[in-house]
């Protein structure tokens, strides 16, 4: 399956956004039987809030003022997650600390290399439109939340969309919760069909998450989280990105 670019970027009225957000970004996901319209209405209108208006326009705004380069864009993302969500900020940053070090091991040259670190950089920027209270719950989510936070990374997309970003960075966000098997979100895409670089965020994103302190769980150790990346690796896990991830911090490991 092709990865998908979500956003047409000649699409600006309240009527196309409302249908592009129920069309595509909730479109896009595998529904699962047991969610019933009931528990759909809330996230829709979660989507369509005065916050996503106001960042909508602020979007628009930053676009009408005229040409800046995509790395502004990128910067203006990421500043906004540091000042609205400064624990994911964090995170981001981590994430593209392990991934420029994997992408190295995996012979990226320096143009490639800063592609990967702003895909790692933009890589849960969609969490600026999932609210606070679900992203630092201090408890595991319920059905409900999990099924909000799961529509991360086609927001993160659409926003990157908004940004007038460029299409690979777009798909690279939206793609790193797939897994190799097949069996992750938010399409389905499995082995070489995900992009690389979201591959690479992909085993980065799941070592961080797994040593870092949450409020509901204990941090593990680097090495269980290694045996763990080893573990998943040819299920969740592109085989050649762990061993590359591997291999960069055995010493640390
Ligand atoms: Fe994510």
């Amino acid at each position: 399956m092709t990865p998908t670019v979500v956003w047409d970027a000649g699409h600006k009225s309240e009527h196309e956004f409302d249908e592009f957000v129920t069309g595509r970004v909730l479109g896009g996901l595998p529904m699962q039987e047991e969610l019933s319209l009931e528990l759909l209405s809330p996230t829709l209108r979660l989507v369509n809030d005065s916050w996503h208006a106001r960042l909508r326009r602020a979007c628009a705004k930053w676009q009408a003022d005229g040409a800046r380069s995509q790395a502004d864009g990128v910067r203006a993302l990421v500043r906004r997650l540091k000042e609205a969500r400064p624990s994911t900020y964090q995170h981001c940053i981590r994430v593209a600390r392990y991934s420029r070090r994997t992408g190295r091991a995996l012979g990226f040259d320096n143009v490639r290399l800063k592609q990967l670190a702003s895909a790692a950089m933009m890589h849960d920027i969609g969490k600026l439109l999932v609210p606070e209270s679900i992203l630092s719950r201090p408890r595991r989510p319920t059905k409900f939340e999990r099924f909000v936070l799961k529509l991360h990374p086609n927001l993160g997309a659409l926003l990157a969309s908004y940004y007038g970003l460029p299409a690979e960075l777009r798909i690279r966000t939206q793609h790193h919760h797939e897994r190799w098997d097949g069996r992750g979100y938010p399409h389905g895409l499995g082995g070489e069909d995900i992009p690389l670089m979201a591959r690479v965020v992909q085993v980065a994103d799941s070592f961080d998450a797994m040593v870092t302190r949450r409020a509901y769980n204990t941090p593990r150790a680097f090495d269980d989280a290694a045996a763990e990346l080893r573990r998943e690796s040819g299920r969740q896990f592109d085989p050649r990105v762990v061993e590359a991830f591997l291999d960069t911090f055995s010493e640390s490991l």
